[in-house]
């Protein structure tokens, strides 16, 4: 199977490198070269680490020769299945469905891992709603086995069965769910993200200590202030405010630390420092 991923990002990066270990040719697409080696260096510093750990077993020079990159979106043609990563805006993602759905066979599945957006907004900017579908990878993508496949008001148990059984065959562990705001993972999350962030506003512990909390008090493999900082502030900001408009209920209001702080560029690992400071 041919699939072009869009977005060289963390998301899409990670996207890539699992369709090439799992034997599938794929093209990675970006709008500029520096974007396109960012992606192509995370992808081998990721691969080396797994292949050292014995996680994998092929070569990584093996794998990445399954990945193609490319700066022009009508290189995807011939694509069984496109998945976009890039920026969470809804126009964005609107124009470049809008182009794709143009030249690319109606047979071809489009798929996006927007974590935010709604998949029946986007799936009915093109011409093909029933085979348009949610396929929502989780950071770091080599690493986490969820993806949670959305179904749009219009998708096709088809079109679902097709990624769900495509999901698994990545060794991934797919589930359905509808497309709701945040759909059923970020609504989770985000609220316990935004409350520890109220949390340390409030003063009522440390960074540290609220981290622990987490950790050592609930188990969780990271803290929710680390989580953050992982998955990008500005990423936490806009979910937020999704689930806040979508609901329009004021328990999902974003904190105001959380919108200083990505307002001031601090947005996590990616700029550096977010609630902690990174090299
Ligand atoms: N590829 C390969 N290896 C990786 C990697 C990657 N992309 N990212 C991390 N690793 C490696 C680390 O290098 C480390 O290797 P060493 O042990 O050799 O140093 C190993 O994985 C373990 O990492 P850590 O030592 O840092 O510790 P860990 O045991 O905590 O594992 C983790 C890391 C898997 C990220 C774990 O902390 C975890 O599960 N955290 C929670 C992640 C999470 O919740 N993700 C979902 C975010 S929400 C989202 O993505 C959706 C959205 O829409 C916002």
């Amino acid at each position: 199977m041919k699939v072009t991923v869009f977005g060289a990002g963390t998301m899409g990066r990670g996207i890539a490198q699992v369709f090439a270990t799992y034997n599938h040719d794929v093209l990675l697409i970006d709008v500029e070269q520096k974007f396109i080696d960012n992606g192509i260096n995370g992808i081998k510093s990721s691969l080396n680490k797994l292949y050292e750990k014995k996680q994998i077993n092929e070569e990584p020079a093996k794998i990445l020769e399954r990945i193609k990159t490319s700066l022009k979106i009508e290189d995807s043609k011939g694509s069984d299945l496109v998945i976009e990563a890039i920026v969470e805006k809804f126009e964005m993602k609107a124009d470049l469905f809008k182009k794709l759905d143009e030249f690319l066979d109606p047979r071809v599945i489009f798929a996006s891992n927007t974590s935010s957006i709604s998949i029946t907004r986007l799936a009915s900017m093109t011409k093909r709603p029933e085979k348009f579908v949610g396929m929502h990878f989780f950071n770091p993508v080599p690493l986490m086995k969820l993806v949670e496949i959305v179904k749009g008001e219009k998708t096709d148990e088809n079109t679902v069965n097709y990624v769900y059984d495509l999901a698994k065959s990545l060794g991934k562990i797919p589930v359905k769910v509808q497309d709701y705001p945040g759909f059923v993972a970020n609504r989770i999350l985000m609220p316990l993200i935004n409350e520890a962030i109220n949390a340390l506003m409030e003063g009522v512990a440390t960074k540290e200590d609220i981290d622990s909390v987490a950790k050592f008090g609930l188990n969780h493999p990271m803290g929710p202030l680390e989580l953050a900082d992982l998955i990008g502030l500005d990423v936490c900001l806009d979910i937020m405010n999704v689930l806040y408009q979508d609901f329009g209920d004021q328990r999902y209001a974003p904190s105001p630390l959380l919108k200083r702080m990505v307002a001031s560029g601090k947005l996590g690992r990616k700029s550096g420092e977010g609630f902690y400071k990174y090299k």
